[in-house]
């Protein structure tokens, strides 16, 4: 949908035209998987899929939200606190403008109308797509002036006490901070980051959605996080440490039987070992060693597969294919995992082999097709400069 389809609809809902059009991208994560939560340093990168928000200052007092993707509707009388109704779409926005008039800054009644072409639950981070796109539109509309790490936190702080997920910060850094053809290199401890250009030469970066929906990935998700803090809890028993990513491989192994766990033990196993990975990945980007960079991915998946136990035989298939198939050189599930999305290395004049190969390797596998499309890197939120009348 183009914008001046969606200004139709802002239109026919509202009666007017909108008076802004904010857009938030969605992200991948080249790789650092799970270890946002745990003090790690994670290298993801804007698409140029997202969410847009039109909209107007109203009169009436009222938050009106509307979406182009959600059939639910609803009015909210201005508060001074909003509360979480359900699993509804507009919780998310709804998050947003609760902390920042928690914050103390006033706003009026506002006209909103979403949509977004981001597949909803695929693990390309829909959900900090719409968090940072209000959080910056009300920013701009109401002149308070939220710098990025401030909206990504503000995000994220929606995200675990409004939603009630225990998300790390990388998402929304992610879609608040990005830049045109860059990794963003997210140290999730102190929050510092380097933009790494993402230089792939002839090859494309594939996003291949596995169209299994995250069924269960919020509650296996805090799962992990609890496993994550139990699991560090018995490392500090000999160790002064912070986060699970403050310990390298070589403590690790001298400490590991501190856990007494096998399970805690495997997941703390894929935490270290992936942040490690990480530092690896950021040298080969930068020597532009693209081959160590895809075993790199290979290795992340495998982690995630066998000691974090968040793929799926969904994703696992589609890395499965991606070893086999000559002209990629690497492949990950990207995300939280339990289903989503898997990301790929392909050279650019194989895309259109790869794709039709996977669709068919993956169907007879698993059923129906994925689907499978090549992404650009792209920018963070911003306004877009149309003019309309
Ligand atoms: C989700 C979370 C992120 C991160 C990833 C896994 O996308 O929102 O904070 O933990 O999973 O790396």
């Amino acid at each position: 949908m183009n914008t001046d389809a969606m200004i139709k609809e802002f239109s026919s809902q509202f009666g007017k035209t909108p008076d802004h059009i904010f857009f938030c991208p969605g992200r991948v994560n080249l790789i650092g998987e799970h270890i946002d939560y745990n003090g790690g340093k994670v290298m993801p990168c804007a698409i140029s899929l997202g969410t847009w928000l039109l909209v107007s200052k109203n009169n009436n007092k009222l938050l009106r939200f509307s979406s182009l993707n959600f059939p639910e509707k609803a009015d909210f009388h201005l508060q001074d606190s909003y509360s979480k109704t359900g699993k509804d779409w507009f919780n998310y926005p709804l998050g947003v403008i609760n902390e920042i008039v928690q914050e103390g800054d006033h706003i009026s009644g506002l006209d909103l109308l979403f949509y977004g072409n981001l597949p909803i639950g695929a693990g390309l981070s829909s959900s900090a797509s719409i968090e940072v796109l209000t959080g910056f539109a009300l920013s701009k509309l109401f002149g308070i002036n939220i710098p990025g790490k401030e909206l990504a936190l503000m995000g994220k702080k929606v995200e675990n006490k409004f939603i009630g997920v225990n998300s790390g910060i990388m998402d929304q850094f992610a879609v608040a901070m990005g830049k045109k053809n860059n990794a963003i290199l997210l140290d999730c401890d102190t929050l510092e980051y380097e933009y790494i250009p993402f230089e792939i030469g002839d090859n494309i970066l594939a996003i291949i959605n596995s169209n299994k929906q995250r069924t269960l990935a919020d509650s296996k998700y805090n799962e992990r996080f609890a496993e994550c803090g139990k699991a560090l809890k018995a490392l500090k028993k000999d160790l002064d440490v912070t986060h699970l990513c403050d310990i390298d491989l070589k403590t690790f192994e001298d400490h590991r039987h501190l856990i007494n766990d096998p399970v805690l033990d495997k997941r703390a196993l894929h935490v270290i070992s992936e942040n490690f990975r990480v530092g690896e990945a950021k040298d080969a980007l930068k020597a532009n060693d693209l081959a160590t960079f895809g075993k790199l991915m290979y290795a992340s998946h495998q982690s995630l597969k066998d000691w974090y136990e968040v793929s799926g035989k969904e994703l696992d298939t589609i890395v499965e294919f991606c070893k086999t198939y000559e002209d990629c050189i690497g492949a990950r599930m990207t995300g939280a995992g339990f289903g989503g999305c898997a990301i790929a290395l392909v050279k650019k004049n194989k895309f259109e082999d790869f794709s039709s190969k996977i669709n068919a390797y993956y169907e007879e596998k698993i059923g129906y097709k994925p689907d499978v499309f090549a992404s650009e890197i792209g920018d963070g939120v911003g306004e877009l400069k149309k003019e309309f009348s």
